[in-house]
């Protein structure tokens, strides 16, 4: 294999999610929820200094970018960033990235009626925060970048909070926003 080179610059803003056989994070399970797989890797590799990979040292690479809140509120606003947990904390050893991509019928809809499914019907915001400050996050956008998937959502939690995470995650999977997800892979992570 031909050694891993960084010399494509991408824009400062763009983090890639690098799959290969090496990184800072162990891949522990790759789960398949819905659509197609991503190929199987053992590591993780995260790039954040607006460089991606090159040549064949890796199985795939996600892209995405952070960016400002659609749906929010006031109220919300101030929940989140009042109880906001860091990422890399010490003890917050294991992670998720779970890509997902959302349906064309739910690109379709009004930015009122996308609010409305995700918070009004499917309380998406109000069950996250009760995870906080267990779960620390950071949602990444790539619907516009042309990717393979809408959104690269990233968490951080202890060891001892996994059944937590995985709790939170069928309750959202549950909702009535998930029925417009047509592609989610569930990536558990921990720090090497
Ligand atoms: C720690 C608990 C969580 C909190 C506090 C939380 C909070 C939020 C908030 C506030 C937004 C809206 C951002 C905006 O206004 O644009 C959002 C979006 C999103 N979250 Fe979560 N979330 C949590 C857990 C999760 C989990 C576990 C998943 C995946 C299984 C997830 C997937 C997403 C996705 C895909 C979006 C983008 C939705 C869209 O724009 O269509 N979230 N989350």
């Amino acid at each position: 294999m031909a050694s891993l080179q960084r010399s494509v610059n991408v824009g400062g803003e763009i983090t890639s999610f690098v799959g290969g056989d090496r990184g800072n994070w162990q891949i522990e399970a790759m789960t398949t929820i819905i659509g197609g797989a991503l190929d199987t890797s053992t590591h993780l590799d995260m790039i954040s200094d607006g460089t991606q990979p090159v040549g064949t040292d890796h199985v795939w690479v996600l892209q995405g970018v952070p960016s400002y809140h659609r749906y929010v509120n006031r109220r919300e606003h101030d929940l989140l960033t009042a109880g906001k947990p860091a990422l890399g904390r010490p003890e917050a050893t294991c992670a998720a990235l779970i890509p997902i991509k959302k349906s064309e019928s739910w690109w379709a809809l009004p930015q009122d009626e996308r609010r409305a499914i995700l918070e009004e019907q499917s309380q998406h915001i109000q069950i996250g925060l009760r995870y906080v400050p267990a779960v620390a996050r950071r949602l990444y956008h790539c619907h516009d970048l042309g990717g393979p998937f809408d959104f690269l959502t990233w968490f951080e939690y202890a060891p001892q909070h996994r059944g937590l995470f995985n709790e939170l995650t069928q309750r959202l999977r549950d909702s009535q926003e998930w029925h417009y997800v047509e592609r989610e892979v569930d990536i558990r992570l921990v720090r090497r």
